[in-house]
This record gives C-alpha cells, structure tokens and sequence, in this order.
C-alpha cells in the first residue's frame, strides 16, 4: 500500500537504535510541537535494530509502541508511512529498496551509501518510486550555517573568494576503540565518509558546487585495533578482545577543491585528540568573511569591510529568532538561549514530515536533500579517493567510474 498522510495521521518508523537513530527518534517525537501545528498526527510505531535489546530500550525511552529485529516487519506494516534508515552505511541499500518498495516515504542517514555503484542504484530505485526519498544532511539544519549560506546568496560578502573548514574528531584516537563497521570499507570510507560527507556537503550548500578536487590525502594511522566482545553503539567505547584487527580505511583526509566560484581546502579526522565534535569553516568574500564552530552553535562570526578601517573587526553574532529556523523552532526560541545537534535533527524530522504530509514548499521549512544529491557527494568523496590514489592528481567530480571507489586499495 502506498503511504499516505491520512485521518490516522502518519505512522513512523526508525531503523537503527544507535547513536543517530536515537537523535531521529526524538526529533519525531518533537517535530509536530514546533512551530504551526499544521502536521498530521504523528504516531511513533516501531524501532527497528537487528539488536533486540537496543531496539526495545529505544522502543521504551522515546515512547514508540514497538520495536522489530528485521526491517521487514516494518516494511510489510501498513500502518507504517515514514521510516528512517540509520545504520551502518554498507547497509543502506537493502533495506531502503526494500522499504520504497513497499511504499514507504525514506530518510536515509548520510552517505548514502559506502559505494557509488549502491548509490546510483539507490537514486535510480527513488526515482521509480512513488514515494519521498531524501538523505540527512544534518547540518544543513544548523541555524548558523544556514544563515552563512544567506550571507553568501545575498551577495553580503561580495565574491566569495575562498572556504576553509575542518570536521576534527577524536572518536578513534584512543587505539583500543574497537573496531566496528566505521572502520571496514575501501579508501575513503572512513573519516572522509564519516565526517568529510557533512563537511563537503555544507561547503558547496553554503558556496556551491565544488567542479574538481586535488591534493587528496589519506592516512590510516592506528592500523589494527581489538575486536568488540559485544554490540558496539556509536562511537562510545565498550569491552575488547585481546584480538586484534586490520582497520581498513582512512583516520584522516585532506583535500582541496575548486568551486564554480572560489576555492577551498578541507581537513577531516577521527583521530584529532581533544577535538570531539569540531566542525569548523570560514568562508572569505571582497566584501567580507563568516565564520562558524560547532563548538559554539548558537552563534557566528562576521566580518564586514565596511565602516572605518578603525572600527572593523569579526563581530560576534548570537542566533536567534531573527535567523533561520529559530523563531517558534524552539519552545524558548529567544536570542541567546543556546542549541546544537540535536535541534538539528529535529528541524530535518519537521521538514521532512511537511513534505511527506503534502504541505507545498514555499509554506515548509527548506525540503531535505535528494537521492541525486546523496550522489554527487559520493562522486566527490570517490574523487578525492581517486586523487589520493594518484598521488593528489587533479580529478573532476563524476568523472569517477563507478567501481573505483571499491578499487582503491586500503
Ligand atoms: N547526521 C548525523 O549527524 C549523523 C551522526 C552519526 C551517524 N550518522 C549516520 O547514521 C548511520 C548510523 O550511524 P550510528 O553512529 O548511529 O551507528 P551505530 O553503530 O551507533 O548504530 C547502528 C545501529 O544499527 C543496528 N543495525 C545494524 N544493522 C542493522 C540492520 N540490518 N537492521 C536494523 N538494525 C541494524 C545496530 O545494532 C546498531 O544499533 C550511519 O549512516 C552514519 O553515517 C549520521
């Protein structure tokens, strides 16, 4: 049966308990108390994760009626309309296909998949659907990242002239992280696919399309690490084995692009110690430059070339209610109050249930990025694999054959 908005409102699903499934499923339990209450009603039906006991506590803590242990008990319930795929990334295909399939609207986590030739088959089974299918980029939820992107397209930098940003991690810099499925996949597939996919993925919404990359790099620096004795959960630590495994992709990566307009350089890892979530960018135009740090979300930083010379300097701009997003997006949506990630999720679940429940776009928040989207970021993650590979040769984005990404030795 199709999924519909209907008199018994929308029924949802989230498929993968850990860290992030977590973060979708309070973002719908939140998303219809947000701003008018325009959506259907929203009933949280089941958690799915092939783990009973995470899929049950989930269940139990964010208030949905049920959990399953194969996503297809949720695919064949037709009281089900919305599902959202949040696992390990090599697992995306099978079960979004599944899922569009059965006539389900699909929000699968970034990247779309760990390989271009899954994503491409992915893009090509939403687009047979007749059902939404769209990839959370997340932070493009972000407030202040959004409003740096307004910056940009209103021309209040002028030209842009350049972007530099950083998603440093430390999620793995201890070597007795165990290894889980971050850690397998072919070049690219770890901190460049992990984080590097948000980070290029906010850099061409804020400054548009990045044509060509160069100077790609990897490094795997901890080369094995022990082997978990139970379930790991996101990026948390848990017991280990004196067993110890190859890590197969990169714990860190840099590359630089050329944009349509401008130029950039980019630097992700896993293994920046003291940095656990430090996504940070600066974008530089001839009329003024913005900058950004998710360790302070809830504010920016802007610089203007106006005014005496004197005067000028980086002001800091606290987020509120006259920014994107912020205004009824908060129970206390005042200036100051301060939000972060999870916010973010929220805003995404909104959006993505307005456009499911019909509502036209120009009364919704911003739609969710498209299976082609999810694409074209694997085509210049594949890039910069094959740049890596060539010794930092400069590659055009999508001129990558599909099978390379999986050539690339580890
Ligand atoms: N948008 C963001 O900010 C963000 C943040 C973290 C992760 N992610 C993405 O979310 C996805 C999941 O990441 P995570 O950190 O939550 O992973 P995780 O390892 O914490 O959790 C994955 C869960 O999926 C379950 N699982 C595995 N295979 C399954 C299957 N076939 N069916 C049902 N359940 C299954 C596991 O038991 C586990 O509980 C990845 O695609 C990742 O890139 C996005």
């Amino acid at each position: 049966m199709a999924a519909s908005a209907s008199t018994r409102g929308l029924g949802v699903a989230v498929i993968g308990a850990g860290m992030a499934g977590k973060a979708h499923m309070a973002a719908y339990r939140t998303a219809a108390t947000l701003y008018e209450p325009v959506l259907p009603p929203i009933r949280l039906v089941s958690v799915g994760d092939v783990s009973p006991a995470f899929g049950e506590a989930a269940a139990t803590r964010y208030g949905f009626e049920r959990n399953d242990t194969d996503w297809r008990a949720i695919a064949d319930d037709p009281s089900i309309n919305v599902v959202s795929v949040v696992i390990a990334n090599r697992f995306h295909r099978e079960v979004v296909e599944g899922l569009l399939a059965a006539g389900k609207h699909v929000l699968c986590e970034k990247p779309l998949s760990d390989t271009l030739d899954d994503a491409r088959a992915m893009a090509t089974a939403a687009h047979e659907a007749s059902t939404i299918a769209r990839v959370g980029f997340t932070y493009r939820r972000s407030p202040g990242i959004a409003y740096i992107r307004d910056l940009v397209r209103s021309g209040t930098l002028g030209r842009v002239l350049h972007f530099s940003g950083r998603y440093w991690c430390d999620y793995a810099a201890d070597p007795r992280t165990p290894l889980s499925w971050r850690f397998q996949g072919p070049a690219g597939s770890g901190a460049l696919a992990d984080v590097g996919s948000h980070l290029s993925y906010l850099a061409e919404f804020v400054c548009g399309d990045i044509r060509s990359v160069s100077g790609g790099r990897f490094a795997t620096v901890i080369d094995e690490r022990p082997e978990p004795l139970g379930m790991v959960s996101g990026r948390g630590a848990t017991a280990v084995s004196d067993t110890l495994g190859r890590v197969e992709n990169d714990d860190y990566a840099t590359f630089s692009a050329a944009f349509d307009e401008g130029v950039g350089a980019f630097e992700v890892s896993r293994v920046a110690t003291g940095h656990a979530n430090t996504l940070t960018f600066e974008v530089f135009g001839d009329a003024g430059s913005a900058s950004f740090d998710f360790r302070r979300p809830a504010e920016v930083g802007l610089y203007l070339a106006e005014g005496p010379a004197a005067q000028r300097g980086f002001r800091q701009v606290i987020l509120g209610p006259d920014h994107p997003y912020l205004a009824g997006g908060l129970a206390m949506d005042a200036q100051g109050v301060g939000f972060g990630q999870n916010e973010g999720f929220v805003f995404q679940a909104r959006a993505f249930l307005e456009e499911v429940a019909g509502l036209p776009e120009e009364a919704s928040l911003p739609r969710c990025a498209t299976f082609d989207e999810g694409v074209h970021n694997m085509e210049l993650l594949a890039a910069v694999a094959s740049s890596a590979e060539a010794g930092g040769a400069t590659v055009t984005v999508g001129d990558v054959a599909a099978t390379k990404n999986e050539e690339v030795p580890a």
